[in-house]
């Protein structure tokens, strides 16, 4: 029977989380850590999916009950992948059924963006199977739907850089996705060695907001100027300056009650020992770091952030978007 191999790459806020769940921009880049996922046809109407990186143990379910009200019980990966494909069937009629493995390069816990990347793939997958075709700009609606329907929140810049690839400047729900540069970024990254959750730290920063919503408000406008100046940083190359805005925006996630003490002092360490500037990326609460550093002072970097419980993970930034495997 046909089957199809697709890889997405994980993801990496560089400048401007939270700010871009209420309609400003962020910058984020893509990263070569990726998931591939296996779409292949079946005869029976069963859609069997076979997770290696949660467990080894294959999910199988008739293909029109992935949805049956028995959600809690199915692996978050798995969940995604299941309402990937009731979205696919939902617009495109296929017979039998489909067998769907999924492999990852890298941890969820990093906060690499697994769910969405995982997400994207399958849908590209299922595009290229059945010869449908979808832009990428169909992949990314569908694949904010379906994560918008799991999670119930989220701006989608972790699927535009799962789709799009490269480090792209993005507003809320795609209104904006504009690649900056295909060319690498000079990043250290640092796990806390935390997990954090998303959508806990999402609807936070929303409470904190409705009790002072001056404050936020100001906040996210600064944040939104220097996602702006960031752009043209990256653009020009100006790693020194980019530097001082992850700084500036380090102390505005700090302010919104994000970042955590490992993250403030990872960050500050790699500040102390020469990287341009540090800041937490993503949602804050754990996951990962990032310092924008000198190919001179890199090494010296990632031991700093090492000798205060950080774990270094080695990324390449700027990679390709979503890509049928050979
Ligand atoms: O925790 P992450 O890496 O998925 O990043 C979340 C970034 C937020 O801006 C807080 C939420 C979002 O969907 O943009």
């Amino acid at each position: 029977m046909k089957k199809v191999t697709v890889s997405a790459p994980g993801k990496l806020m560089v400048l401007g989380e939270h700010a871009v769940v209420y309609n400003r921009p962020c910058i984020v880049t893509a990263v070569d850590s990726r998931i591939k996922v296996t779409v292949e046809q079946r005869k029976d109407r069963i859609v069997e999916i076979l997770a290696q990186q949660i467990n080894n143990k294959p999910f199988r379910r008739p293909i029109y009950e992935l949805n049956n009200g028995r959600d809690e019980e199915i692996p978050k990966e798995v969940k995604f992948v299941c309402k990937a494909v009731e979205s696919f069937i939902k617009d495109n009629t296929i017979d039998g059924g489909l067998t769907i493995t999924t492999e990852s390069d890298f941890s969820h816990r990093y906060g690499f963006g697994s769910s969405s990347a995982v997400t994207v793939a399958t849908l590209k997958g299922l595009s290229e199977l059945y010869s449908i075709g979808y832009t990428e700009r169909q992949i990314f609606d569908l694949a904010y739907e379906v994560t918008l329907d799991i999670q119930g929140v989220g701006s989608g810049f972790d699927i535009a850089a799962a789709v799009y690839g490269g480090t792209l400047y993005f507003v809320t729900g795609g209104k904006r996705i504009e690649k900056i540069t295909d060319k690498k970024l000079p990043l250290v990254v640092g796990y806390t060695g935390v997990k954090a959750d998303t959508p806990t730290l999402v609807r936070q920063v929303a409470e904190l907001k409705k009790e002072k919503p001056d404050l936020v408000e100001n906040i996210f406008k600064n944040i939104e100027e220097l996602v702006k100046m960031g752009r043209e940083y990256i653009k020009e190359e100006k790693w020194k300056y980019l530097g001082d805005l992850f700084k500036v925006n380090q102390k505005t996630l700090y302010e919104l009650g994000v970042s955590t003490t490992k993250l403030d002092v990872m960050c500050k360490e790699a500040e102390s020992n020469g990287a341009y500037g540090a800041k937490l990326s993503g949602a804050g609460g754990g996951d990962c770091m990032v310092a924008l550093v000198s190919k001179e002072k890199q090494k010296r970097v990632e031991k700093a952030i090492e000798s205060v419980g950080g774990k270094i993970i080695p990324v390449t930034t700027s990679a390709e978007g979503v890509r049928i495997e050979k």
